[in-house]
């Protein structure tokens, strides 16, 4: 690493559409702030750059939907999300945005040089137009009915019923959802980067020349370039963005995936005069930490915008997180499945390190993860109280004990005190290592094993037992422990910085050399230190019961939404369809089956005999209103015993996305047996 002699750090732009949620922390932020930590502390010259991304459609969608200017809309969220990421410690050097003039520019500039240098290539192509509104439509703003599952609000890139990915052509009756008028088909100019002719740049620079990198990401570049890049637009027809530096070309802006990586340069440029160094000095080592969403767009389209540019350098790694779901689900803003960074405070005050703590320890680094209310509290309870917090705190309050908190003296060293501070270099160095391969789960439990060697080492020797019989050796223990609570105030800071802080505090000391992490006389004997306190507290089962009803709140809310019907099954064949015999009947009699809630016990006139059916329907009818019902029936489903009664068929059931049923009856006087196709 000393080959370079500056870091740019820089943290994918969040949109500013929406507030941050732990997936937004787990996948890019946490990595990145420990990484700069890391950094800072190691005396490097680093600047870490992040900010709003405050383009793209989704954000005129939203202040349409609000009936808001999308100015209010980014205004809204770039000061919330500015202040999360300080509340969580997260220290960007700067948090800019891209719709700060210095972004125009820089962006405007940046696409002129290209255009000069003649690198894109101009295409007319028929785009959807709303003649009523007079813009071209963005596939956001087509609906239409889904050609795979007739769902009538599918959206012109996607069919959220069914998941499928669309081209708004696709659609069928396409509708404008500014105007709600059917769109017509116009010709428009577009600007594309042609990445195809930057494949032999790209399979030199990443193919032979990044095989370090994270395997997703060298995998997933691997399978672009493979497949064969094709020329990008990054122009858009759209009234929100940056105009596009082109006379003669009004209602066009740039892609917001062409401007917003840009974004990071205008960040430096606000930041610091001296911006040039850290963008055109290959003596720069440049880092982009971002999600596995945007792997293509840094590791393909930015590089190739900036070679192409001339004059920028490329960045040397790209350590790219997977995603982290929630209770076994996806996180999604529109679902309102999430845990929201500003919610998590008002209901963790002050526990910004435990939500660090448990994001890192389980971070999705190499596969998606999963985090649950659960782990957070047993990662809490089991590790940072039980094993770090209870370490240090009895290590405090026995010096306050037994020597009115001054560091003790350390006599002769035992065999087992030689090999635990002999444990510390090894353990910082491991950490280092770790660190340095953005290997930061492997690196949390290396520090988190200096707190462990520790616990273990008072537990092991009892200070609190010998005190009476030999004081000169709890002086060597509490020596011996209060430098590895010195040495945790440095190793535990690039991950728990408020903790670290504190435990600083407890131990009345200032910020300690990073490189002295691995020494034992980091406070001298004599030392007084502070009052001590408890640096983590349990998290009660209320607490956790409390997050987790909220959750199942928002899928009940979820559920009774109508739009989230399950998408269609797959298709069968129409043998598979005629191999089952339905027929209509009437239902004779009807009683509960004793001790069950749910199940009604039905005989059923199918004309061509008389069954018996056990139905999962008593919550819903009473048996004496059903008796004389036409159904629907199944009459050759394999019989099964049901509470010991042998159910020989099914009635067919409709059951909404609330779980309500009705029957399926014959809509006409027929006579029983009649079969239905
Ligand atoms: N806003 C994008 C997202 O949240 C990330 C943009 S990163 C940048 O997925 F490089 F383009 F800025
Ligand atoms: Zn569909």
């Amino acid at each position: 690493m000393t080959k370079f002699k500056r870091h740019l750090i820089t943290s994918a732009l969040p949109y500013a559409n929406g507030p941050l949620h732990i997936g937004h922390l787990a996948g890019v932020y946490v990595p990145s702030d420990i990484y700069t930590r890391y950094l800072r502390l190691r005396g490097e010259d680093v600047i870490h750059i992040c900010g709003s991304d405050e383009h793209g459609v989704p954000i005129t969608i939203k202040a349409r939907q609000e009936g808001v200017t999308p100015r209010e809309i980014i205004d809204r969220y770039h000061e919330l999300n500015k202040k999360a990421f300080e509340d969580f410690g997260i220290s960007f050097d700067i948090y800019s945005r891209t719709s700060n003039d210095i972004h125009y520019e820089t962006a405007s500039e940046i696409f002129k040089t290209l255009y000069d240098k003649g690198e894109f290539i101009e295409k007319t192509t028929p785009q959807y137009f709303d003649e009523e509104a007079k813009v071209f439509l963005a596939d956001r703003y087509i609906q239409g009915t889904c050609p795979h599952c007739s769902n009538e609000s599918a959206y012109g890139d996607q069919c959220e019923r069914c998941g499928t990915s669309l081209n708004a052509t696709d659609l069928i009756n396409p509708r404008s959802t500014i105007s709600g008028s059917q769109p017509v088909m116009k010709e428009t100019k577009h600007w594309y980067l042609p990445l195809d002719k930057y494949e032999p740049f790209l399979k030199k620079w990443i193919l032979e020349g990044k095989k370090h990198w994270k395997s997703n990401v060298y995998g997933q570049c691997k399978s672009w370039i493979d497949q064969g890049l094709q020329p990008r637009a990054v122009s858009r027809d759209l009234d929100w963005g940056v105009p596009l530096p082109i006379e003669g070309t009004e209602g066009k802006v740039l892609y917001v995936w062409f401007d917003a990586p840009i974004g990071y340069i205008s960040a430096t440029r606000e930041l610091t005069a001296d911006w040039e160094k850290y963008w055109k000095d290959p003596e720069t080592r440049m880092i982009h930490f971002i999600g596995k969403d945007n792997i293509v767009f840094h590791c393909i389209v930015f590089p190739s915008m900036l070679n192409a540019e001339g004059s920028y350098i490329l960045p040397d790694n790209v350590p790219a997180n997977e995603f982290l779901n929630l209770e076994n689900d996806k996180i999604s803003t529109s679902r309102n499945w999430a845990v929201w960074l500003h919610e998590y405070l008002e209901e963790f005050p002050g526990k910004q390190d435990v939500l660090r703590y448990v994001l890192c320890a389980n971070a999705p680094e190499t596969k998606d993860n999963d985090f649950t209310w659960k782990d957070f509290q047993a990662r809490n309870n089991n590790e940072l109280v039980a094993i770090y917090g209870n370490f240090v705190n009895r290590a405090i309050v026995l010096t306050n004990k037994y020597f009115e908190g001054k560091v003790p003296e350390r006599a002769d060293l035992s065999g087992y005190d030689r090999e635990v501070l002999d444990t510390m270099p090894a353990i910082h160095k491991r950490l280092e290592e770790s660190l340095d391969q953005f290997r930061f789960r492997e690196a949390l439990r290396e520090a988190m094993n200096l707190a462990r060697l520790g616990n273990k080492y008072l537990a092991d020797t009892e200070p609190w037992k010998i005190w009476k019989s030999d004081p000169e050796r709890v002086g060597t223990i509490l020596n011996i422990s209060l430098q590895i609570s010195a040495a945790l105030t440095v190793l535990t800071e690039p991950f728990l910085p408020f903790s670290a802080e504190r435990l600083r505090q407890f131990l009345n000391t200032g910020p300690i050399g990073w490189e002295r992490a691995g020494e034992s006389d980091l406070l001298p004997a004599g030392h007084a230190i502070g009052g001590g306190g408890l640096l983590f507290e349990k998290v009660t089962d209320e607490q956790v019961e409390q997050q987790v009803n909220k959750l199942l709140a928002t899928r009940e809310a979820n559920k009774n939404d109508g739009n989230k019907l399950p998408p269609a099954k797959e298709n069968i064949s129409y043998e598979q369809f005629a191999a089952m015999d339905i027929r209509t009947g009437t239902v004779l009699s009807a009683e509960r089956v004793p001790k069950t809630k749910k199940l009604l016990k039905l005989t059923i006139d199918t004309g061509i005999d008389t069954r018996t059916v056990v139905s999962g329907i008593a919550e819903y009818f009473e048996p004496e209103k059903i008796v004389g019902k036409k159904v629907s029936f199944l009459v050759n489903l394999e019989p099964r015993k049901i509470r010991g009664i042998d159910s020989q068929g099914m009635i067919l059931m409709a059951e909404d996305t609330e779980g309500r049923l009705v029957f399926v009856s014959p809509d006409g006087d027929i006579e029983n047996g009649s079969i239905i196709k």
